[in-house]
């Protein structure tokens, strides 16, 4: 597969594939208006306010709370697997809740029934959390239409940069019971809140070390299928090769969140990713797909690359 670099668009995208758009790879699918304020409360009940405040605060799509979504609401599996896209009056993502009842950062819930009730039986109830797009990058990335997302129901990740594990908690959704995320973080107050998630989540690890030293944490972490970084840090190349040469399974996947302008703010942004991906290749990381995340994160963007331990 050639190395797909494009521009993220906005909008979940449903479960197919639509109409191909030139190129090595053809992305499409429903788009829907999954845009508008960075709503929602942080935090559950005592969180700070949504950073969007009107667009997207409390009431908002985003926000906090447990709706139901009822007749109105249909949940659909989105194109990769452990992801859904809950289709109502504005389309959402969603994942689906492993903690029934917890929302972990204010976001809203969504529970639909469904089973045959003409028989007697009682509906079968599955929750589902909003995953919003402005406060996880994978987030921003699945709606801006990546095509290798390597993370998938059962698969074991090493989440580098968890901070208090909003978006962790979505990729726990997402691995769900047979799968485990280990979540490193290295700031102990954001690692308190992690710990916190972590307990109503029996498939998250959290690992309050720095990710700069791997050998710290190599006796809690597994071999894993796919390494998730996003520390925010100049050095995070080197940071992600020193736990792929440790943790990850040969062609496992890499998923790295760039800030330009946390890495180098003296250049423009596509030199900055330009030279982060040339790193990767450096530590046998074969970059897939570079994605920007506009409109949800500016000068951000993700790229998909495959691990190849032996080289090639
Ligand atoms: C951009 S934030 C991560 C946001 C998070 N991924 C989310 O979506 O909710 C970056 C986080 O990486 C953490 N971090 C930075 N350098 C680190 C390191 N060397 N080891 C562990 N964590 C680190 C920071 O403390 C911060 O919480």
């Amino acid at each position: 597969m050639a190395f797909n670099q494009g521009r993220g668009r906005g909008g979940p995208r449903g479960g197919g594939r639509g109409g191909p758009r030139g190129g090595a790879s053809s992305r499409g699918g429903p788009r829907g208006g999954a845009r508008g304020g960075r709503g929602g409360s942080r935090g559950g009940a005592g969180g700070r306010g949504g950073r969007g405040g009107a667009r997207g605060g409390r009431g908002g799509k985003f926000g906090a709370g447990g709706a139901k979504g009822g007749a109105k609401v249909i949940v659909e599996p989105h194109r990769h697997a452990g992801v859904f896209i809950a289709r109502g009056k504005e389309d959402l993502l969603v994942t689906k809740n492993m903690a029934p009842g917890e929302s972990v950062y204010g976001e809203k819930r969504i529970t639909v029934e469904s089973g045959d009730k003409s028989d007697g039986s009682a509906p079968t109830k599955t929750e589902y959390r909003v995953w919003n797009p402005f406060r996880s990058k994978l987030a921003a990335g699945i709606l801006g239409g990546i095509d290798e997302f390597g993370i998938a129901p059962g698969k074991k990740v090493l989440y580098l940069g968890a901070a208090s594990g909003t978006s962790v908690s979505h990729v726990s959704d997402v691995v769900g019971p047979e799968g485990v995320v280990y979540a490193v973080e290295f700031s102990p107050r954001s690692g308190r809140d992690l710990i916190s998630m972590a307990q109503k989540r029996p498939n998250v690890i959290p690992i309050i070390e720095d990710a700069r030293h791997p050998q710290k944490y190599r006796m809690l972490v597994g071999m894993v299928d796919a390494v998730f970084a996003d520390v925010a840090q100049p050095d995070q190349a080197r940071i992600i090769a020193l736990n792929s040469h440790l943790f990850l399974k040969d062609k496992g996947s890499v998923i790295i969140s760039i800030k330009a302008n946390c890495i180098d703010s003296t250049v423009d942004a596509e030199t900055v990713f330009a030279r982060e991906v040339q790193k990767l290749r450096e530590e046998r990381i074969k970059p897939l797909e570079q994605l920007t995340l506009e409109p949800y994160e500016r000068d951000h963007c993700i790229v998909i690359g495959r691990y190849l331990r032996s080289g090639n």
